[in-house]
């Protein structure tokens, strides 16, 4: 099938990838001329395990196009992709006013039936606004031609996109149309193996699907953080509680890490838009708050250990951390929101650094991938300083800090670190390490919920 996907960011170009892969003809529109010219030469924008390759081959294969000329794009496909951002506006509820602008250009340039497909995560009655966009600019060009608006959402995690996105475990579409619906399923095919995958529904519950099933996710976390505070202060282990529920089958053993909170472009973002979604018809999300607010102090929570180890935090609590940890240098390992990617949007180690930085202390971080990220998001400052191993960032610091449990952070050389630090602490936000091991090995160890 012809394909176009308006939008080449994390989730628009990895689709139209697994798209072309299984021999669909993709054609990526993208306005940033910079980023389509490099995708021809193979230089992907993003860090994501498996995808160079895969848009390499497609391109060579010519199953992948790119250009930034969205006439041709409208023209090449019959199904259009809306894969643009929605990013949050002043009081968190998503903007859309890139997908509006894509349904504006579809319009524009349609010359024949076009199904169009809401790929962004959106806020229910999206679907309805771009089709109400595309009759108005019809309208205006004075032309009838027939169009269908589609919601279906993704649900890729990064850092393991590509493969959720060839194996998904379920394909959502919403749609009021049995001509689309029959489209969406010959495009789906491919992945549609083994058993039946495609949930059909209408398309206010599709858009809906994508929020709550975020927020479940999100909700899970927080409660678990919930419970690991819980537990520090019973005197009980939130690893050993984890493992209690997460054998109940109903419970599961996913997503019920405890940690220095949630992080990346999703979760934060979403939970954030459904509770203006909720406020916006006059109802109180009252578990969507409380979720919010619980990962906002946990994102604290590293802070509030180092501050308890050099006898500061009542001094914290009052709010003026102002030098509090001056002369301090911190090692920090993990940047990135989660392993497996360079993304630090909304990431726990931003704020931590944050924080120090406020409160007078220097930091001396590493992570394997997020290097390049940081040094964008912070340039050069005198109290950060980016180190090329893990090791080296080490040097001369005070205590080492680990906020993003990457593989390689898994089993460090301790007397190495012993050596290093000018005293035996970690801080361990991921809770990598078991903590009577450590305390065997003389090391001071700070963790989520095991009773401190
Ligand atoms: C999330 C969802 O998992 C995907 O299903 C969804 O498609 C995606 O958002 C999206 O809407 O695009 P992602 O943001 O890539 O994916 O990351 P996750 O793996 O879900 O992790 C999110 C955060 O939760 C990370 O900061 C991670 O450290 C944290 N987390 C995760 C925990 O603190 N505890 C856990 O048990 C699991």
């Amino acid at each position: 099938m012809k394909v176009t996907v308006f939008g080449i960011g994390y989730v628009g170009l990895v689709q139209a990838a697994v798209l072309a892969d299984a021999g669909h003809s993709v054609c990526c529109v993208d306005i940033d001329s910079n980023k389509i010219e490099n995708l021809k030469k193979g230089i992907i924008p993003i860090y994501e395990p498996g995808l160079t390759p895969l848009v390499e081959s497609n391109y060579q294969a010519g199953r992948l196009l790119f250009t930034t000329d969205a006439a041709e794009g409208v023209n090449f496909g019959e199904l259009q992709f809306i894969a643009v951002g929605t990013p949050p506006d002043e009081d968190g509820s998503a903007d859309l006013k890139y997908v509006l602008k894509v349904a504006e250009t579809i319009a524009t340039h349609m010359q024949a039936p076009k199904v169009v497909i809401d790929k962004s995560t959106v806020p229910v009655g999206t679907a309805d606004k771009v089709s109400a966009k595309m009759a108005q600019v019809l309208a205006e060009r004075n032309v009838t031609i027939d169009f269908s608006v589609v919601s279906n959402p993704e649900f890729l995690k990064e850092g393991a996109a590509v493969n959720d996105c060839k194996r998904p475990d379920r394909i959502v579409i919403g749609t009021d149309s049995k001509e689309a619906e029959e489209l969406m399923r010959e495009l789906y095919a491919p992945f549609n193996r083994n058993h039946d995958k495609i949930v059909i529904m209408d398309i206010k519950s599709a858009e809906l699907t994508k929020y709550a099933a975020n927020c479940m996710l999100a909700t899970k976390i927080s409660f678990m953080n919930e419970m690991s505070n819980l537990a520090e202060k019973l005197g009980a282990d939130i690893e050993m509680v984890r493992q209690g529920i997460g054998s109940d089958e109903r419970i599961g053993y996913h997503f019920i890490y405890p940690g220095c909170g949630y992080g990346g472009s999703c979760f934060p973002k979403d939970v954030q838009a459904l509770i203006r979604t909720a406020e916006s018809i006059g109802y109180n999300s009252e578990i969507l708050k409380a979720v919010e607010s619980i990962n906002y102090k946990q994102k604290e929570k590293l802070f509030e250990y180092i501050c308890k180890h050099y006898q500061v935090w009542d001094q914290a609590q009052t709010g003026n951390i102002e030098g509090l940890l001056a002369g301090k240098t911190i090692a920090l390992w993990g940047l990135s929101f989660k392993p497996n990617t360079d993304d630090m949007r909304d990431a726990s180690s931003r704020r931590l650094m944050e924080t120090l930085w406020q409160a007078g202390a220097k930091v001396q971080a590493y992570d394997p991938e997020a290097m390049e990220e940081t040094q964008r998001i912070y340039g050069s400052r005198s109290d950060l300083s980016l180190m090329g191993t893990k090791e080296s960032a080490l040097n001369g610091a005070d205590a080492l800090v680990i906020c993003t449990e990457w593989q390689s952070f898994r089993a460090p050389d301790f007397d190495l670190i012993k050596n290093a630090l000018s005293e035996s602490v970690i801080f361990d936000g991921r809770n990598m390490f078991e903590p009577e091991r450590m305390n065997k090995k003389g090391f001071a160890y700070y963790c989520i919920g095991r009773a401190l």
